[in-house]
């Protein structure tokens, strides 16, 4: 810096003649228009308004002129660091406006463009329906009970009064995890060991742990040697359903099936039941429900034939009947005061009827292609 001028000497700051001073300005507004960011607006800033730029380093000359001088040069100097200020001021908004925009479009979400996310699976339908069919009984106050699939043949055959010779024990329909000890046949720790056949082994089991009066629903898988196909599957399931109570009869059976079904396919469907044998029940029915489809009308209208039912105007959905005083003294239930009604069917079947669907491997192999259009049903 210059000494300050006390002697009034007209004395001449090179980097204060007004060509230099313009020179300096714009200099720094060439800078300024040239950032081409903000940081690089910052390091412009830096260089041509900081303490150690052109224009502060002239503006502590000033003190050098002679008084006269001063105002002139300091009026020159303060209008072009005020012409660098706004010029900044300026590029800065601009370069800002310019970063926010830029921000806008690069850092934009498309909310509508896909992603990867995991595809959401679907519940099976056989479970659906099972959960269905469980709700309309436990609505009614039916509890729901569940029994091992690996069970003691006593359980499976014996305590349903299957004679130890009946056609079902054998191997070609049962299998045996452990074969009969030779023991006593009437006596659950002396059993043979099975997969059960059914879900009415629950049945006992229901009655032994329970007091009468019992209203169960037992539904579960239950296994067979059969070979798969488009009708047959060696593991399906069932839902069973036993009512013990005093006073039940076969009014109260019917009633309860044609409830289920309205519950399950709506309307003002009704049941019918065909005499059958099961040793379990007695009397013991086979029962229909009225199709969903036709409402029985193909049976009686030949110009109405229907697929679901095959024109026979009902479906056959399993077997029911009066629960055998044998079983409820195999249970010890007092046959004397308490009777009851049961039944069974296979869900898989009553899937297949209820949605057309004509093989039954399509429903157990798993396939999500398959499980999906059924949807979620909570
Ligand atoms: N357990 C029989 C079966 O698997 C079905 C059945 C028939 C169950 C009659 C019952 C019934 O409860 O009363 O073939």
């Amino acid at each position: 810096m210059s000494a300050p001028n006390k002697s009034y000497d007209p004395v001449e700051v090179e980097a204060l003649k007004p060509e230099e001073i313009e020179r300096m300005r714009d200099e720094a507004l060439a800078a300024i228009a040239a950032a081409a960011g903000l940081e690089e607006l910052r390091e412009v800033k830096v260089a041509h308004t900081g303490d150690r730029s052109p224009l502060a380093l002239a503006n502590r000359e000033i003190g050098a002129l002679p008084p006269q001088a001063k105002a002139e040069a300091g009026k020159r100097v303060g209008q072009a660091r005020g012409a660098v200020n706004k010029a900044l001021a300026g590029r800065q908004a601009e370069l800002e406006a310019e970063r926010d925009a830029r921000v806008l479009v690069e850092e934009a979400v498309d909310v509508t463009l896909p992603y990867d996310r995991v595809p959401a699976g679907a519940r099976h339908p056989l479970t659906t329906l099972s959960d269905r069919i469980e709700d309309v009984f436990v609505a009614m106050g039916y509890e729901v009970a569940e029994g091992p699939e690996i069970e003691a043949e006593w359980f499976n055959f014996d305590a349903l009064n299957f004679p130890p010779d009946h056609p079902a024990r054998e191997m070609q329909d049962t299998f045996f995890v452990k074969p009969l000890s030779g023991g006593s046949e009437t006596d659950a720790a002396e059993s043979g060991v099975v997969l059960r056949t059914h879900t009415s082994p629950v049945q006992i089991r229901s009655m032994i742990d329970r007091e009468p009066p019992v209203y169960v629903i037992c539904p579960g898988r239950v296994y067979r040697t059969d070979e798969l196909d488009a009708t047959h599957t060696p593991v399906f399931a069932q839902v069973e359903l036993l009512a013990i109570d005093e006073g039940l009869t076969m009014a109260d059976l019917k009633g309860t099936l044609d409830h289920m079904v309205r519950a399950l396919f709506g309307g003002d469907l009704t049941t019918r039941l065909r005499p059958a044998y099961f040793p379990f029940t007695e009397p013991s029915a086979e029962m229909d429900m009225q199709c969903f489809a036709c409402r029985g009308e193909s049976a009686v209208n030949p110009d109405r034939p229907c697929r679901t039912c095959s024109s026979e105007g009902w479906i056959e959905l399993g077997g029911c009947g009066m629960v055998n005083p044998r079983v409820l003294t195999a249970c010890g239930v007092d046959p004397g005061r308490y009777s009851g009604f049961a039944f069974g069917f296979g869900i898989e079947r009553m899937l297949m009827f209820r949605h057309s669907i004509e093989d039954m491997r399509d429903i157990i192999e798993g396939d999500v292609r398959f499980t999906l259009p059924f949807g979620m049903e909570i």
